[in-house]
């Protein structure tokens, strides 16, 4: 169970070696977590990953999980709501491609969307009834600022982000009322192993920020979360440009 002021006693990220995931299980370790489930594709970056929580003094275990391969998906989640209450969990999973060369090939553009989307939807809606079974849980959707306004530099990516949000939002509302709380998080660019050799955005920020950002919309049990909040301005002028102006902007 959560204690009053929202942090949960246990947490299973989706993505167990996610910069931001793990950057939000160290400091709800700092806080009251207990027990960490690290979900991701077996590799020594997943065991350093639990490794590293285990130092801290969680107990931490690893389940394998692709988010390309949805049918496993049932068997592999199931298996960590066997072993017990899961207060929140963190979908932390996704990649960023190349959109240059993936637009060249569609197979490559395809991934990104079934990773960050399909793979979401599968994992989302898995997640979601587990949560609502137990009658309490938060399940916290890393989406992106990417989603809220396609640009043409990286319009794979954000399509796919803009469909994870929608769908984070429409299962927000689904289980309104239910005990289970779903929290949408649009981080601006974040420097992590994603964005690495990347020339920054405005507002850039860090992994640490992410989780201090999420740590503050648990406690507010808020739907939707801006990192930095001053994104949330910035997005909505952008959002509402007219489509010639946005176009010939440099984002
Ligand atoms: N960095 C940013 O600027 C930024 C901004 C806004 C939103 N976000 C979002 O925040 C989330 C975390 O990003 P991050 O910055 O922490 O990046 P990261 O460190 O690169 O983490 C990405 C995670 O996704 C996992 N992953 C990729 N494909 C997978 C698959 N098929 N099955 C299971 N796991 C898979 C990776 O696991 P492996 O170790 O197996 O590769 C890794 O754990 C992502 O959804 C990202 O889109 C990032």
């Amino acid at each position: 169970m959560k204690d009053a002021f929202g942090i949960p006693q246990s947490l299973l990220v989706l993505g167990g070696t996610s910069e931001i995931g793990l950057a939000t299980a160290r400091r709800l370790v700092a806080r009251r977590t207990r027990t960490v489930w690290l979900a991701g594709r077996p590799s020594p970056a997943l065991d350093r990953s639990a490794r590293q929580l285990l130092d801290l003094g969680a107990e931490v275990r690893t389940v394998a999980f692709d988010a390309l391969d949805p049918e496993s998906h049932e068997a592999a989640l199931g298996k960590v709501f066997a072993e017990g209450d899961i207060d929140m969990v963190l979908l932390a999973f996704g990649v960023l491609g190349d959109q240059a060369h993936d637009e060249r090939e569609p197979l490559n553009a395809v991934r990104v969307a079934q990773t960050n989307y399909t793979g979401a939807v599968s994992a989302g809606l898995i997640s979601a009834r587990a949560l609502q079974a137990q009658g309490h849980g938060s399940l916290v959707v890393l989406s992106s600022v990417a989603g809220e306004r396609a640009r043409r530099a990286n319009f794979i990516y954000g399509s796919s982000k803009a469909g994870l949000d929608a769908f984070a939002q429409g299962l927000g509302d689904a289980l309104h009322g239910t005990g289970v709380h779903v929290m949408v998080v649009r981080p601006g660019f974040v420097r992590s192993r994603m964005t690495e050799g990347m020339e920054e955005a405005p507002l850039a920020t860090t992994p640490e920020a992410v989780a201090t950002a999420i740590e503050l919309g648990l406690r507010r049990r808020s739907e939707t979360v801006w990192v930095p909040g001053a994104l949330r301005v910035v997005m909505s002028a952008l959002r509402h440009l007219p489509r010639g102006v946005f176009r010939r902007l440099p984002v």
